[in-house]
């Protein structure tokens, strides 16, 4: 299957959501990662715990298809929701779903002319305070450093974010969750740079 590089999310055909809502059981933890592309990540978060179930929101259509075929064909407990995370994920759970939210290597944006383009923000700031419940989990995790303070000034800002590492500070232990999302298996394979941080909801 071709898979597009990048789609422009101020396209306006992203404003509606077209995509299909997962069904949850309450009974099963949720995890979710924003902007998944191959959900890597959450397959192998899936095989090291499969009682768990996780969702992905991506925006490049094509690449969801090929993680939910990928999901059928394995049997994981994995589903990618085609979806513009910063407008449509609190139309997609529940309040206070998910007990982890990953924001793994958010974005190809990492130009200043592209900026506007950028996921993290304040807007994705209030969807995943909607979307995380008490005592829930955020991590994020970039090699641009201009993405990094992106998420500092989005989460550090806002008071319904405990960072766990302390204030505007970044996460020193590493990845916790013992699974590498793609991006993260090249950065750390071609020596780049990562910042980490780790939130708890309040
Ligand atoms: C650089 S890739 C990283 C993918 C994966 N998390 C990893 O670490 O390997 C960022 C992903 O976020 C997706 N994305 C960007 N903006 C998005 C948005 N507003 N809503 C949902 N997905 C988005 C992109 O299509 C892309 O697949």
């Amino acid at each position: 299957m071709r898979i597009r590089q990048h789609v422009n999310p101020r396209d306006v055909f992203f404003e509606t959501f077209r995509g299909e809502k997962p069904a949850l059981d309450p009974a099963r933890e949720l995890e979710v990662e924003i902007g998944c592309a191959d959900a890597q990540f959450l397959f192998e978060r899936a095989a090291s715990d499969p009682a768990r179930h996780y969702v992905g929101l991506e925006i490049r259509e094509d690449l969801v298809a090929w993680v939910n075929d990928k999901a059928a064909k394995l049997g994981a407990p994995v589903h990618a929701v085609f979806c513009h995370a910063q407008l449509h994920t609190t139309a997609i759970f529940p309040r206070g779903a998910a007990s982890r939210v990953y924001v793994n290597f958010p974005d190809p944006w990492f130009k200043r002319r592209h900026r506007i383009r950028r996921m993290v923000d304040q807007v994705l700031a209030e969807q995943i305070a909607y979307l995380l419940r008490s005592g829930g989990e955020l991590f994020v995790q970039t090699d641009v450093w201009d993405i990094a303070l992106d998420a500092l000034r989005s989460f550090d800002g806002d008071e319904r974010f405990v960072n766990r590492a302390g204030e505007w500070t970044f996460w020193k232990d590493g990845n916790p969750y013992g699974v590498r999302s793609w991006r993260e298996q090249n950065a750390e394979e071609t020596g780049l740079p990562i910042w980490r941080i780790l939130y708890r909801r309040a």
